[in-house]
C-alpha cells in the first residue's frame, strides 16, 4: 500500500530566549495534527528547530558574557528538545540554522539565485533611527522625518547589501493565490497579504546584512552574512534532505502546510513562495496563519514581564491539561488571552468535573456492583439507543472538523459525548437498580457507560494521548486505540475487568493555585536568568556595560535649563498615533511639549503630573506642531521607564542645579 504522505512545519523559533506557552502553542497544534492524521493512516514527516543567526542572537549572548553565541545558544536549544519531550511532542526533524549541512544549502541557494541573475548588489538607502536600530522608509518617516516608533529624528543612511528581485514575481504570487484559493489560510489573512504588501507593487529585498558577522557568509562576499529570511526558511527544505537526500526530499517536498504565527505570515507566503520559484522548487500547498496568544491582551514578551513558561505548568498539572487547555479554549486562527484563571476553571470544569468524574464514578460503580467485571448488555432502551447513536456519530465530525484544524470544535464534540455520558448515569440511575437487584439492566448500564467511555478513549487518542491510556487502563483494554473503532458500538468484551486507580484530574482550588502558577514560574525565570550567564560573568545587577559619555565641564552642565512643572492638559497629537501634545505649566509661562510616551502613559497619568523640563532645548517641531522642551525620564534594560520627579513639594519653576 502506498500510504499518502504528508510534510508539516512549525516556525523555526529563535532561541534567543527559552520558550515559552506561546510558542509551544503552535508545536502542540502540529503535533497534534500529525497524530491525528497518522490515526488516520497518513505518512507525516514534521519539522521544527531553530533560527540561531542575527544581531539579536549575537548581543544577546555578548550580554550574557559569551564570545562565541553558540556557547549561549547550545543550552537553550536543548531545553526546548527537552521542552519538546516533556509535552510527548514527536517531531520527525529538528534543525538548527547552525547546523554545517544548512549553512552549506543557504550559500549554495544564495550563489544560485546569484547566478540566475535574481540577487544583486546594490545599496540599502533609507532613514535610519540610531536609538530604535531601524530602517524606514520615507513615507514612514513624513516630511518631518521622525522614527515612527520613538518620535525621534532619523537620518538618512546608506548601507552596501545584495538584493533579491522579489519584485519580478509579485504576478506569479497573486496568480498562485488565485489558482489555490486555500494557499492563505484562514483567508483573511489573503487579503492583508494582497492589500498591505502586492496591491500597489513589491520592493526588491534586502537579503544580506554587513553590520553584523554572525551568519551565513555570502560565498562570494564574505564581509557579507546572509540575512535572517533565506537562511531561516530555507531549514524547512534542510529537514527534508535537500543537498543530502534526493530521494527523501523529493519524496517530501512540496509541504503540505507551513503552520506560522500572524506576523510571519508575510515572509511564508510571499518572500517563500517567490525563493521557490527562483529555485525552480514546487510551492508549498498551503500556509496557516495562526493567532497570538497574548497574556493580559498583550503578546508575552520578558521586557513586559508577562512570561509563562510551559514547564512549571506541565509538572504541575500534566501535559494533558496545557494541551487540552491550548488547543479547546483558543479558535486557531484567531488571537486569545491566557489567563490563570480561565486554565484552572476549564481543568476544573472539563477534565475533573466532566471527564476525571465520568471515568472514576463509572469504574467505582462496575466495582461495586458487578465485583468490577463488565458483563454482557441485555435489552437496550430507548435511553441506551439514544447514548449509542451519540457515542457512533461523534467521529465523523471530528473528521471533518480536523481538516480545518478546527482544534477546539472536535474537543467540544468529544465533550458532549462526555456530557451526554454523564447525563446517562442521572438518568438511568444505576444505584437504584442496584438496590432493586435487576442484574440483567444494571449489567447494561454499566457496559454502555464502559463503552462510550472506550469510544471517548478512541476519540482522545490523537489529542490527548496520556490521558485516553489512562482511560483504557481502568477499562481494562490492553490494546492501543485505532481509529475505526471510534464509531463501532459493542467492541468492549463481556468479561473484561476493570482496573480502578488514582483519579486522573484532580480537583484544583483555584484562589491557591492561582498564587502557586506566579510563584513556580518566578522561581524559574529567576534560575533560568542566573544559568544563563557565562561562568563569572558578573551579571545584570553590578555588570551592566559602563558607557560614559564623554566628560564634560561645570560650564557646559550650567548651559542646560532644567525646570520642575505640572502637566495642566495632555492630548493626542492630531498627525501623530504615538505623540501626546503637553501643556506644561513652567512657572512663568505655559509651554508646549511633544512627548513619545504615550505607549508608557494614559492621558490620566500624565495630567496633573509633576515633572522635570529641559526648556532651553531648541524647538522642535514634531509633524506640525513645536515642542518647546523635553521631559526628564529613566529607563533601565528591561524597558522598565519613569519620569523624573522629586519627593518635596516643589514650586513650578525650581530649577535643577
Ligand atoms: O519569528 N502566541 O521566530 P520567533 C502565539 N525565527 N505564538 C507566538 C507567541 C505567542 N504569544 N509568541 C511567539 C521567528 N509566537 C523566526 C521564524 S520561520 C522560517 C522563522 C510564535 O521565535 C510566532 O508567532 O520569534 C512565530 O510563529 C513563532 O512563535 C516563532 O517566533
Ligand atoms: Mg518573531
Amino acid at each position: 500500500m502506498n500510504k499518502k504522505s504528508l510534510y508539516v512545519t512549525t516556525p523555526i523559533y529563535y532561541p534567543n530566549d527559552n520558550l515559552h506557552i506561546g510558542h509551544t502553542y503552535c508545536t502542540i497544534a502540529v503535533d497534534t495534527y500529525k497524530k491525528f492524521k497518522t490515526y488516520q493512516g497518513y505518512d507525516v514527516f514534521f519539522t521544527t528547530g531553530t533560527d540561531e543567526h542575527g544581531q539579536k542572537l549575537e548581543d544577546k549572548a555578548g550580554e550574557n558574557g559569551y564570545d562565541n553565541p553558540l556557547d549561549y545558544i547550545d543550552p537553550i536549544v536543548a531545553s526546548a528538545k527537552d521542552l519538546w519531550k516533556s509535552l510527548d511532542i514527536h517531531y520527525d526533524a529538528f534543525v538548527r540554522s547552525t547546523d554545517k549541512a544548512h549553512e552549506k544549502n543557504v550559500q549554495d541557494i544564495f550563489q544560485k539565485l546569484y547566478d540566475k541573475g535574481d540577487i544583486y548588489k546594490g545599496e540599502y538607502e533609507g532613514y535610519y533611527c540610531t536609538p530604535c536600530e531601524s530602517f524606514w522608509t520615507e513615507t514612514q518617516v513624513g516630511e518631518d522625518h521622525i522614527c515612527p516608533d520613538c518620535g525621534r529624528e532619523v537620518s538618512l543612511a546608506k548601507e552596501e547589501t545584495y538584493f533579491f528581485r522579489l519584485s519580478k514575481y509579485r504576478e506569479r504570487l497573486l496568480q498562485y493565490y488565485k489558482d489555490n484559493p486555500n494557499f492563505i489560510m484562514p483567508k483573511s489573512r489573503e487579503h492583508e497579504m494582497v492589500n498591505n504588501f502586492l496591491k500597489d507593487g513589491l520592493d526588491d529585498l534586502s537579503v544580506t546584512r554587513s553590520s553584523f558577522s554572525w551568519g551565513v557568509k555570502v560565498p562570494f562576499d564574505p564581509k557579507h552574512v546572509v540575512y535572517v529570511w533565506i537562511d531561516a526558511l530555507s531549514c524547512y527544505l534542510t529537514a527534508i534532505g535537500y543537498g543530502t537526500d534526493e530521494e527523501k526530499f523529493n519524496r517530501l517536498w512540496p509541504a503540505s502546510t507551513h503552520f506560522v504565527g500572524k506576523e510571519i505570515v508575510r515572509f511564508h507566503t510571499i518572500i517563500w513562495p517567490a525563493l521557490l520559484m527562483a529555485l525552480d522548487l514546487e510551492l508549498p500547498k498551503q500556509v496557516f496563519g495562526h493567532g497570538w496568544i497574548l497574556f493580559d491582551n498583550e503578546k508575552m514578551s520578558k521586557s513586559k514581564k508577562n512570561i509563562f513558561y510551559p514547564e512549571p505548568i506541565v509538572e504541575a498539572y500534566g501535559v494533558d491539561s496545557l494541551k487540552y487547555f491550548l488547543l479547546r479554549e483558543f479558535t486557531f486562527g484567531q488571537d486569545g488571552s491566557f489567563t490563570r484563571e480561565k486554565f484552572l476553571n476549564r481543568l476544573n470544569s472539563d477534565l475533573a468535573n466532566d471527564l476525571g468524574n465520568l471515568l472514576s464514578r463509572t469504574v467505582s460503580m462496575v466495582e461495586k456492583y458487578s465485583d468490577g467485571i463488565i458483563n454482557e448488555p441485555g435489552a437496550y432502551e430507548a435511553v441506551d439507543e439514544d447514548l449509542k447513536n451519540v457515542a457512533t456519530s461523534i467521529l465523523d465530525k471530528v473528521n471533518e472538523k480536523m481538516e480545518v484544524y478546527d482544534f477546539s470544535g472536535s474537543l467540544e464534540d468529544i465533550w458532549s459525548l462526555i456530557r451526554r455520558t454523564n447525563k446517562y448515569v442521572d438518568e438511568t440511575e444505576p444505584w437504584v437498580v442496584a438496590k432493586d437487584e435487576n442484574k440483567e439492566r444494571i449489567n447494561t448500564i454499566l457496559y454502555n457507560l464502559c463503552e462510550s467511555l472506550r469510544i471517548i478513549s478512541n476519540l482522545l487518542y490523537p489529542l490527548l494521548t496520556e490521558t485516553s491510556l489512562k482511560i483504557r487502563d481502568q477499562l481494562g483494554l490492553n490494546d492501543l486505540p485505532k481509529i475505526e473503532d471510534a464509531n463501532v458500538w459493542g467492541l468492549t468484551k463481556a468479561g473484561t475487568k476493570v482496573k480502578k486507580s488514582e483519579i486522573i484530574f484532580p480537583r484544583l482550588n483555584v484562589k491557591v493555585e492561582m498564587e502557586e502558577m506566579v510563584k513556580r514560574n518566578d522561581a524559574l525565570i529567576k534560575e533560568r536568568e542566573e544559568e544563563k550567564k557565562a561562568p563569572g560573568f558578573k551579571g545584570e545587577a553590578e555588570g551592566l556595560e559602563d558607557d560614559k559619555k564623554a566628560e564634560i565641564t561645570l560650564e557646559d552642565f550650567d548651559k542646560l535649563d532644567i525646570r520642575m512643572g505640572t502637566v495642566k492638559k495632555c492630548i493626542d497629537h492630531p498627525n501623530a498615533d504615538r505623540l501626546y501634545v503637553l501643556t506644561v505649566d513652567i512657572g512663568s509661562k505655559d509651554i508646549t511639549i511633544v512627548t513619545n510616551l504615550k505607549s508608557k502613559y494614559s492621558i490620566e497619568e500624565m495630567e496633573g503630573r509633576k515633572l522635570f523640563v529641559l526648556y532651553n532645548l531648541k524647538p522642535h517641531n514634531f509633524r506640525g506642531i513645536d515642542s518647546e522642551g523635553m521631559l526628564l525620564a529613566a529607563e533601565d534594560e528591561d524597558g522598565n521607564l519613569d519620569l523624573l520627579t522629586v519627593k518635596k513639594e516643589l514650586r513650578n519653576g525650581a530649577k535643577v542645579e
